[in-house]
């Protein structure tokens, strides 16, 4: 029998009990449900709402069905619909009505806001565990990388040199911010909804402030229909994992060609790769290209629950049971993501001298060359006119501009000199950029030492 049956005369239809349930996905909040109800029932009791003796024995009854849960013993009832109603038929069906007490001065509304709530404050910490060791690792892959000089990129043409620690500490800069955006949602989370009842709060002299001390909540909210009827945490919560999948995708992406035979910038370990059923002398980044690949899940999981939110008149509606899937599937998928693809970075073969090939070819050094004339007295657009038609001419020679001769330079402008060469050398551009934020050894070293004192 349910334990909303009262008001009906006939039984729900199995097809509805199937639709309806969603204990096949939210049982994962047992454990939340559980400490939820534990928080709830002491406090009825310690406001004289039900006797002692009662909760007492329903927290212990809780604490032993969370057990039973955990040690593989409960199955649940489709029939129950949702994992709030079966924890609570379980305690009904082994201490009888002292069970039926718990859900005074509640409603499944507030109890489910409470238990999202407390999931998603552990999985924000959880994840956030997970970004700070791939940021450890890439610092440690940086630090061994300050002077590996490398070709940047814009539209995909090379740029200027940099180093690969420069590269790498772009991304380790973005994940920062991936983890401030968690700790930043983290805050909203962690808002205790219980006490809002179905949507206008509860008749009984309920104590919040004591249930949000007992489960760890820094805040109470302070209007029901709000508390039960948004799901605002979750979607910011999901625009975060999106935005973190969008960093991964990215870097995934340059994995990718970097790993292929036009670059070969670095070579993936063995143990991070795959081969081809057919093709015997294939190496493929398949890891990269999950990671790439998963992000079109997350955003969807974004998309799914703003439109499922969309227009819902306030407070409650059963759509808003559609915000546990696409919540899960994106925690599994971040938190499958992440460890795989750091493991991978920390395995990383780099190819110094192909990633310096790389930064030789294309004319990475025509900005410095420009500069160089800036400071013998040239206007910049003009140095830039003049740079521009030398590389013109080395396209043509098939040459570098390191390559032409100082007589040939003079014969651009008399104010080169034999310290030219040392300018436009792949070193000299990159460790001039010696300011905060640039490529030089010394900024990216400090940059390291930043980030490592805050991982
Ligand atoms: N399983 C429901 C959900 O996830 C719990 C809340 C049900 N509330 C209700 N009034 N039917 O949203």
């Amino acid at each position: 029998m349910k334990l909303w049956s009262g008001r009906f005369q006939k039984s729900t239809d199995t097809l509805t009990d199937d639709f309806n349930s969603s204990i096949y996905f939210d049982r994962r909040l047992y454990k939340q449900d559980i400490l939820g109800s534990i928080a709830h029932v002491k406090m009825l009791s310690k406001q004289g709402i039900i006797p002692e003796e009662d909760s007492l024995l329903i927290q212990k009854t809780l604490f032993e069905i969370l057990d039973d849960i955990e040690q593989g013993k409960i199955e649940f009832d489709v029939a129950a619909e949702d994992i709030h109603m079966n924890i609570e038929q379980i305690l009904i069906g082994r201490i009888g009505d002292t069970g039926k007490k718990l859900h005074t001065g509640r409603s499944r509304n507030d109890q489910v806001a409470l238990d999202m709530r407390m999931y998603l404050k552990e999985e924000i910490l959880n994840i956030r565990k997970l970004i700070k060791n791939l940021q450890i690792v890439l610092l440690e892959l940086a630090k061994e990388n300050t002077q590996t000089i490398m070709p940047s990129y814009t539209h995909l043409q090379k740029a200027q040199p940099i180093t690969f620690a420069h590269h790498l500490m772009a991304y380790v800069e973005m994940f920062k911010r991936d983890k401030e955006r968690l700790s930043d949602t983290f805050k909203r989370v962690n808002v205790l909804p219980l006490g809002s009842g179905a949507l206008a709060a509860t008749t009984y002299p309920l104590d919040r402030d004591f249930v949000a001390k007992e489960l760890g909540f820094e805040e109470v909210s302070l209007n029901s229909l709000d508390a039960v009827s948004d799901r605002d945490f979750c979607i910011e919560f999901l625009g975060n994992l999106s935005i973190l999948a969008m960093h991964l995708s990215r870097f995934s992406e340059e994995i990718i060609f970097w790993c292929s035979d036009e670059f070969r910038f670095v070579e993936l370990d063995d143990a991070f790769s795959t081969g081809s059923s057919i093709m015997p002398q294939k190496k493929n980044p398949d890891i990269a290209e999950l990671v790439r690949g998963k992000t079109g899940r997350i955003y969807g999981s974004l998309m799914a629950l703003l439109t499922t939110m969309k227009s819902l008149p306030l407070a409650y509606n059963k759509d808003m049971q559609e915000d546990k899937e696409p919540v899960f599937d994106a925690i599994d998928n971040v938190k499958m993501c992440l460890p795989v693809f750091t493991d991978m970075i920390r395995t990383i073969k780099v190819n110094k001298d192909k990633m310096h090939n790389g930064a030789k070819g294309g004319f990475t050094n025509a900005t410095d060359l420009a500069d160089y004339l800036v400071k013998k007295g040239v206007a910049f657009r003009d140095a830039h006119e003049i740079v521009g038609k030398v590389v013109f001419s080395c396209i043509k020679r098939n040459i570098g501009l390191e390559d032409m001769t100082l007589k040939e330079y003079r014969e651009v402008s008399p104010l080169i000199e034999e310290d030219v060469f040392q300018a436009i050398s792949l070193e000299e551009c990159v460790n001039k950029r010696n300011i905060t934020g640039g490529p030089s050894e010394e900024m990216v070293k400090r940059a390291i030492e930043i980030n490592r004192a805050m991982v």
